[in-house]
């Protein structure tokens, strides 16, 4: 990976595939097409506004990304989903409350076209929800061939040059790695043989996988995150990327935390609270849901923090989540944070962070760009795990045996300087000493 790449143009269509079709994936689609139309601006996407320093200060060269690195035009975009609920986009984007119907109505006939293809699903992996548009098969490995003919026929039909897969589905109920998880061959046994270990969207990681379609996962539930999967990324050279998408509450986390860090602030507590009422709430009242997500959420502040280097500062850290199902309040989440943190000689202070945010408003801009980036990495080659794109989640993917880097900022300048790199620039290293010289 370290030698640049040859990068494949990027025209033709790119079909964006999305199993789950509810809140967050209705906003991404019925976004890009207000956008297309000219009737709202891509706000909070880096493919659709960031710019990227090149060169020295003094260069003055700042092109917009999409520019610098020809991504794939919004137009050339086509969606596709699967959900058990067989709502089209716009009944599903009228039932999630997210956008409003001033928005939502002027795109009626176009997400109207948008009817989700049967799912893999099983409530025994996301108990609060039932639909009828499911399908059925001899055994796992029979549904992923059903879904592997989805993505031939998408691509076919749609007149696709490539496509992705983004999971924008429900949380699935917590489960550990295994035995089946271990190698490739042991899991397709295990599509085989039914096991139970094996949950409906890494059903559609496998798929995506053996299609050459690269994958990111927006949940915190395994899904791709596991060797047999990472091996079989690897071996047909698709990039995977995953979990959990960084908005909300954790997006604060990370850009809170290491400005603390930064200044040496010890932190004693940090309790954090939600309200949510949208179907995603929902199915996070379900315990081990809720698990699932709560691990994402936790792990986020201990390796940012790094309590073991800092035991003075971090040592004795409380960190607690909750997630309360509260149906009023629909998509639009309240968050609150309380963090009891330490100055010079130990003295007191506390911080109260109260966020009236709108979760599936801060998720579609990223399920846009890793659309465009997955396709970017497809082209240039890369297969297996992105942690370039650590950016976008709460719950980085890394190589085994690398700790996930959590701070937002490091993040950030690992993205860009993997574009630069991408685009055959120097990386930025900020030294700058070179202004400084005789
Ligand atoms: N909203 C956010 O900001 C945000 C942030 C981080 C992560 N997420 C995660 O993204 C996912 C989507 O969130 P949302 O708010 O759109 O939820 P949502 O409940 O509105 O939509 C999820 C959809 O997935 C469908 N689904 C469940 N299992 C499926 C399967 N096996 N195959 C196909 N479809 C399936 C459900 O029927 C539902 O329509 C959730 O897992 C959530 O935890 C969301």
């Amino acid at each position: 990976m370290t030698e640049r790449p040859e990068i494949e143009s990027s025209s033709g269509r790119l079909g964006v595939l999305l199993p789950g079709f509810g809140a967050v994936a209705t906003t991404v689609v019925a976004g890009v097409e207000a956008v297309r139309r000219d009737l709202a601006k891509p706000i909070g996407s880096l493919t659709q506004m960031n710019t990227i320093r090149l060169g020295k200060r003094t260069e003055n060269r700042t092109p917009l990304i999409k520019e610098f690195l020809s991504l794939v035009e919004l137009e050339d975009l086509v969606f596709g989903a699967w959900d058990p609920i067989p709502d089209n986009g716009y009944v599903s984007a009228m039932e999630a409350g997210v956008l409003d119907s001033k928005h939502l109505d002027p795109l009626r006939e176009f997400l109207e076209g948008i009817v989700p293809m049967p799912a893999v699903f099983h409530k025994d992996y996301v108990r609060r929800l039932d639909g009828p548009n499911v399908k059925t098969g001899r055994n796992k490995m029979d549904l992923a061939e059903q879904l592997r003919e989805d993505l031939r026929r998408f691509k076919a039909e749609n007149d696709c040059a490539r496509l992705v897969m983004i999971w924008c589905g429900s949380t699935e109920v917590f489960l550990r790695t295994g035995a089946v998880h271990e190698t490739l061959a042991a899991f397709e046994e295990g599509l085989e043989a039914d096991d139970p270990a094996i949950a409906p969207s890494m059903i559609y990681a496998y798929a995506a996988l053996k299609e050459g379609v690269p994958y990111a996962n927006g949940a915190p539930n395994l899904s791709a995150d596991l060797p047999a999967l990472e091996e079989l990324a690897v071996q047909q050279g698709v990039p995977i990327a995953g979990k959990d998408f960084k908005t909300g509450q954790t997006l604060m986390k990370t850009i809170l935390a290491p400005g603390l860090k930064a200044r040496m602030l010890g932190i004693e507590g940090w309790f954090s609270t939600n309200i949510l009422g949208n179907r995603d709430g929902a199915v996070l009242d379900d315990p081990d849901s809720f698990k699932t997500k709560e691990e994402s959420k936790l792990g986020v502040l201990h390796h940012l923090l790094q309590p073991d280097m800092y035991p003075d500062l971090y040592g004795n850290l409380y960190h607690k989540v909750r997630i309360n199902y509260y149906p009023p309040r629909g998509d639009n989440k309240e968050g609150w944070d309380n963090i009891d943190i330490q100055g010079w000689m130990g003295y007191k202070m506390q911080i109260k962070v109260d966020f009236l945010c709108r979760d599936s408003i801060l998720a579609a801009p990223i399920v846009l760009d890793l659309a465009l980036f997955l396709d970017l990495a497809k082209r240039a080659g890369w297969g297996g795990v992105q942690e370039w794109l650590s950016f976008y989640f709460k719950s980085p993917q890394t190589a085994p045996g690398l700790y996930p880097e959590h701070d937002l900022f490091i993040q950030h300048r690992k993205l860009k300087n993997t574009l630069r790199h991408l685009g055959g620039e120097e990386p930025l290293t900020h030294l700058g000493l070179e202004y400084y010289d005789d």
